[in-house]
């Protein structure tokens, strides 16, 4: 088994440091100069669909969170998010114009998968995003996109997410594209950025030992909060859930705007924020949210490319020229910083007590 593992101590380790090739792949023949291309979707897929709803479960219910943020911003419809064991109990109104959108690394999620039954009766259009290739979803869905990101074997998982995030920038500039809602030259530009996502998140020596060292101060404490702003919110949820899966300790998403209705009332030095201040996204508005945090004594780490002194921990990450590389490469650090903690702790990285790497059943 430690040979699969080439060298790495874990799985999710191998995989965290596999993102910029699995990346590379989701990209491959889709990038054009002007153009994003999906094959998988024939002409006219997104005629009369005025709205898309996204379902799925843990991980994947974050991508879909990251995005709903691009599919309003950059292809202007209007788009909702589900959890999908909520979404099949509450009689949902389901119109005909709506895009049902399922996200699943295994394709066998029982939630999800019904959840996907349940549009499909209903006579909705139906997509899956999914890593494999010929899983009950994959077969029942309209269409299909892959995520190319390879056999995940850490429950916990890593790889799978990156390349969910990568398909949605990629098709919220394909449908913008289709419905004249951002410029030419806008989309070019976004073209450029995407293809240096899988640099974005190759991880560096430097940083990668950074975490390690930084990680000895956040094993214990009363609870622990990742915040964030804007599509970095979804990302907040996910590093905390990759926290609690693996480390066992107590941690939340939060929108950071949002902490001063409530949790603020939690800030002392054993309340650990994890604090993600990207340049190019509400950076001010972000930065005054750590401060209230930092003023109220919370022990703070700090996430940025920019210089902030109000943290107890100051992790650098590289400047990039758009805000989804920010958000790929915070991606890695909380992925990182989870991954150390939950060594430091003697846990058992890739399978996580009381975890399923996929839920079949309700
Ligand atoms: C399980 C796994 C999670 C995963 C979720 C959804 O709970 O432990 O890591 O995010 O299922 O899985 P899916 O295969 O549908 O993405």
């Amino acid at each position: 088994l430690s040979a699969q593992k080439d060298g790495y101590r874990f799985f999710m380790e191998k995989e965290i440091y596999e993102q910029s090739a699995v990346i590379a792949d989701t990209l491959l023949g889709r990038l054009s100069e002007n153009e994003v291309l999906f094959d998988e979707l024939e002409d006219g897929f997104f005629d009369g669909i005025n709205e898309i709803k996204l379902c799925a479960c843990g991980t994947s219910y974050h991508s879909a969170l990251a995005a709903s943020y691009m599919f309003e911003r950059y292809s202007q419809v209007k788009t909702s998010v589900e959890v999908a064991s909520e979404f099949r109990y509450r009689s949902p109104i389901m119109s005909k114009d709506t895009l049902f959108i399922v996200i699943s690394q295994s394709g066998e999620t029982a939630d999800t998968l019904e959840t996907l039954k349940m549009a499909k009766k209903a006579g909705l259009k139906t997509l899956v995003i999914c890593n494999v290739d010929n899983s009950s979803m994959v077969r029942i869905a309209d269409t299909s996109i892959l995520t190319r990101a390879g056999i995940e074997k850490g429950v916990a998982s890593t790889k799978a997410f990156a390349t969910q995030v990568t398909v949605f920038w990629m098709l919220s500039l394909h449908v913008a594209r289709i419905r004249k809602s951002l410029d030419e030259s806008e989309i070019e530009k976004q073209i450029k950025f995407l293809r240096n996502i899988p640099a974005s998140v190759s991880v560096s020596d430097v940083m990668h030992e950074r975490i390690k060292r930084l990680s000895k101060r956040y094993l214990h404490g009363h609870g622990f909060f990742f915040i964030g702003r804007d599509v970095f919110f979804p990302l907040a949820l996910e590093g905390a859930l990759k926290l609690k899966e693996i480390s066992y300790l107590h941690a939340e998403g939060y929108p950071s705007g949002e902490m001063k209705h409530g949790p603020i009332a939690l800030a002392d030095p054993e309340l650990f924020t994890i604090a993600l201040l990207p340049q190019h996204m509400l950076y001010e508005k972000s930065k005054s949210n750590v401060e209230e945090l930092s003023a109220r004594d919370s022990t703070i780490c700090a996430i940025s490319p920019l210089e902030f002194d109000k943290a107890d921990d100051f992790i650098q990450t590289k400047e990039h020229e758009h805000y989804m590389l920010e958000f790929f490469e915070m991606m890695v650090v909380v992925q990182l910083l989870s991954l150390e903690i939950s060594i430091r702790l003697g846990n058992d990285v890739d399978m996580p007590r009381n975890l399923a790497k996929s839920v079949t059943v309700e």
